[in-house]
């Protein structure tokens, strides 16, 4: 029996979770977001109230889905609450979504999201509170630090590590074996065919437009 579940925000990311959620059939007691009104329908969810609506529920009762998105340069909200309700002892759900095909090997630690479409290989460890997004490729033997979001449809070639809090932009490619320093970022589209420090930015080459000539 899956315990109930209280989902943290209500914007983009949530609402493909709570999607997640429901194909998963979990009981979603409702949704926590201080920008909405307490008692109001959000895509047939309850708003509970801001984050003091949690504390009414005891931390072994619940379980919490971490709805926050994570974009390149502002990952602040998502690591924000899960310290404040972590440091409270609640738990993060690890969510996969029905149509992700994950390896029976494969380690994720408390947190992570996986969306649909997302295939992860053998011999693959993903630590806490990641996102592998909607048809991302996470090839075998990778290791993925805590915070990192691999957004829609990047490729992880076999090996490659990645530091924690990187950004792996929609559409990029990581060759096999690359390594990728923590809180780096990696522009949608690139292709990383070298190891990248901490604390970098990755830009693709950029598609030229110019007139049609004929
Ligand atoms: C790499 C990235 C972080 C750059 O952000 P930034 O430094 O703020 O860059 P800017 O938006 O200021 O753009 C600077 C220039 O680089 C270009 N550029 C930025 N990102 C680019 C990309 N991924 N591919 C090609 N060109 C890019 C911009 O068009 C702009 O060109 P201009 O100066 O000629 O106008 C960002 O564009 C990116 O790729 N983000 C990933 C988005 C993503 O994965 N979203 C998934 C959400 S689920």
């Amino acid at each position: 029996m899956n315990q109930p579940v209280i989902l943290l925000g209500s914007g983009g990311h949530a609402k493909v979770l709570l999607d997640s959620l429901r194909r998963r059939e979990f009981d979603v007691l409702g949704v926590v977001d201080p920008a909405r009104t307490k008692g109001d329908d959000w895509l047939g969810c309850t708003v509970l109230g801001g984050d003091a609506a949690v504390e009414a529920y005891l931390p072994d009762r619940v379980v919490l889905v971490n709805g926050l998105g994570s974009l390149p340069r502002d990952q602040g909200g998502r690591s924000r609450v899960w310290q404040h309700f972590h440091s409270k002892g609640y738990r993060f759900l690890t969510l996969v979504h029905p149509a992700a095909l994950l390896a029976d090997d494969v380690a994720l630690a408390e947190g992570v999201q996986v969306m649909a479409g997302a295939i992860i290989q053998a011999g693959t460890v993903i630590a806490k509170s990641c996102i592998v997004n909607t048809g991302a490729i996470v090839e075998h033997d990778c290791r993925i630090g805590h915070s990192v979001h691999i957004a829609p449809g990047a490729v992880l070639c076999g090996g490659v590590t990645l530091g924690d809090a990187v950004h792996v932009g929609a559409g990029a490619t990581l060759i096999q074996d690359i390594r990728v320093g923590a809180g780096s970022i990696i522009g949608a589209g690139s292709v990383v065919t070298r190891d990248v420090a901490a604390r970098q930015i990755v830009y693709p080459a950029r598609s030229q437009i110019q007139d049609l000539l004929r």
